[in-house]
């Protein structure tokens, strides 16, 4: 899983969901209850619904799986979800839970119905999974101590927990971890209506004068994701605050985040590359990832969870059994004529399966398509 590691170029993109050293300023804008978290409507009243009986009863909540791309508010909802239930809160990652002992001694020193948080719970290691089912089931730990002949099992109870797992991509948890959280919710791109409310939400918080088709126009570009939102918005009052504006409008915003290299669509220069790649060198496609990776020079792990989400989202690329494929819109956004489609590109989508350089990892669902959202997409 070495290509996942954080280290590759777009994650500096403007407009990358994926959390950057620069967004500190994060913390200030982060909704602290779930009144004040706009947006995912389902999944908050769910939530809302699970803390209270858990409150109710006086028992742990079950286990949460929140699920969906970076900067979507997976970590805001599992703070906000032990500020609600009134209970501790820690925090941790998958990757960086290196042995069995580092699991042990977190899980040994929550409280009662604390909440413990393991994001990018898909990065866990195989042997610590394996702790995890024990403790999350019964709330207990089976633990190996010493080597060799000396070994020997020991068993300790755990008091009562909720785990709250966040992952980007679910496609890759194994089912018994999966299959262990009783709350499996799904975050998905925000509406730009509730971006609005989020962009001038954070607007009032900065101080900062935005009319309001200015918040639309930082929404509408903002890949309905609150954390670029975010980012573009501080963007925004740099360019103002310099141009000394006391206001900031339509055409400030426009203005600033067009010097960004982020258009009308949120789409920013990398995005433009992926799909430019697909027409220039391989007619639209479809072709497959690993191909596009090997030509942009970037991870495939990147292009699958950062890029094209939303190019998928947006309908500007299509994902097929034998690989991706630029959309009419996706021609059009580029200033391009879509080219007229044979009839045999019907048969494509529906499944041929030859010719694909593609060695997905994950399951595949019934339609063909790699399984990346979980069972309930
Ligand atoms: N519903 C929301 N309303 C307002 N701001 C939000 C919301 N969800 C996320 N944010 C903002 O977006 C940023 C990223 O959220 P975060 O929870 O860190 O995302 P994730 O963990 O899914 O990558 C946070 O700093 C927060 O300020
Ligand atoms: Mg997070």
């Amino acid at each position: 899983m070495a290509a996942t590691d954080r280290d590759d170029p777009s994650r500096d993109r403007l407009v990358s969901g994926a959390a950057q050293a620069e967004d500190g300023g994060d913390a200030a804008l982060r909704p602290r209850t779930f009144d004040a978290f706009v947006g995912q409507r389902l999944a908050c009243e769910n939530l809302r619904v699970f803390v209270q009986a858990a409150r109710g009863r006086g028992d742990a909540m079950d286990h949460v799986l929140l699920h969906g791309p970076p900067g979507l508010g997976k970590t805001t909802l599992a703070q906000i979800i032990a500020r609600e239930l009134g209970v501790g809160f820690r925090a941790t990652a998958g990757p960086m839970i290196a042995k069995a002992g580092d699991l042990a001694a977190i899980l040994t020193n929550l409280e009662r119905g604390d909440v413990l948080f393991i994001d990018e719970i898909h990065r866990l290691n195989p042997a610590i999974e394996e702790v995890l089912y024990p403790a999350m089931e019964d709330f207990q730990l089976d633990l190996i101590i010493g080597e060799g002949p000396a070994a020997r099992s020991v068993r300790i109870d755990l008091k009562p927990f909720t785990l709250v797992g966040a992952t980007t991509r679910s496609g890759l948890l194994t089912t018994p971890l999966r299959d262990r959280f009783g709350i499996p919710v799904r975050l998905t791109f925000y509406e730009p209506e509730d971006l609005e409310a989020i962009v001038r939400r954070g607007a009032e918080m900065l101080g900062l004068a935005l009319t309001a088709d200015g918040a639309a126009e930082i929404a509408r570009r903002a890949r309905g994701t609150p954390r670029v939102a975010g980012r573009l918005l501080r963007r925004v009052r740099d360019f103002a605050a310099v141009a000394g504006r006391a206001t900031v409008d339509r055409v400030a915003t426009d203005a600033a985040l067009r010097r960004l290299e982020v258009d009308a669509r949120g789409l920013d220069a990398m995005d433009r590359r992926y799909l430019e790649c697909l027409v220039r060198h391989y007619g639209g496609g479809p072709v497959g990832v690993e191909t596009i990776a090997a030509a942009l020079a970037e991870a495939r792990d990147t292009l699958e969870e950062v890029i094209e989400p939303f190019l998928i989202q947006q309908g500007l690329i299509q994902r097929t059994p034998r690989g991706r494929m630029v959309s009419e819109s996706g021609y059009r956004h580029l200033g391009l004529t879509p080219p007229p489609r044979p009839a045999a590109t019907q048969y494509d989508l529906l499944g041929g399966q030859d010719g694909d350089d593609e060695t997905d990892r994950r399951p595949k669902t019934p339609n063909g398509d790699a399984e990346e959202e979980g069972p309930d997409s």
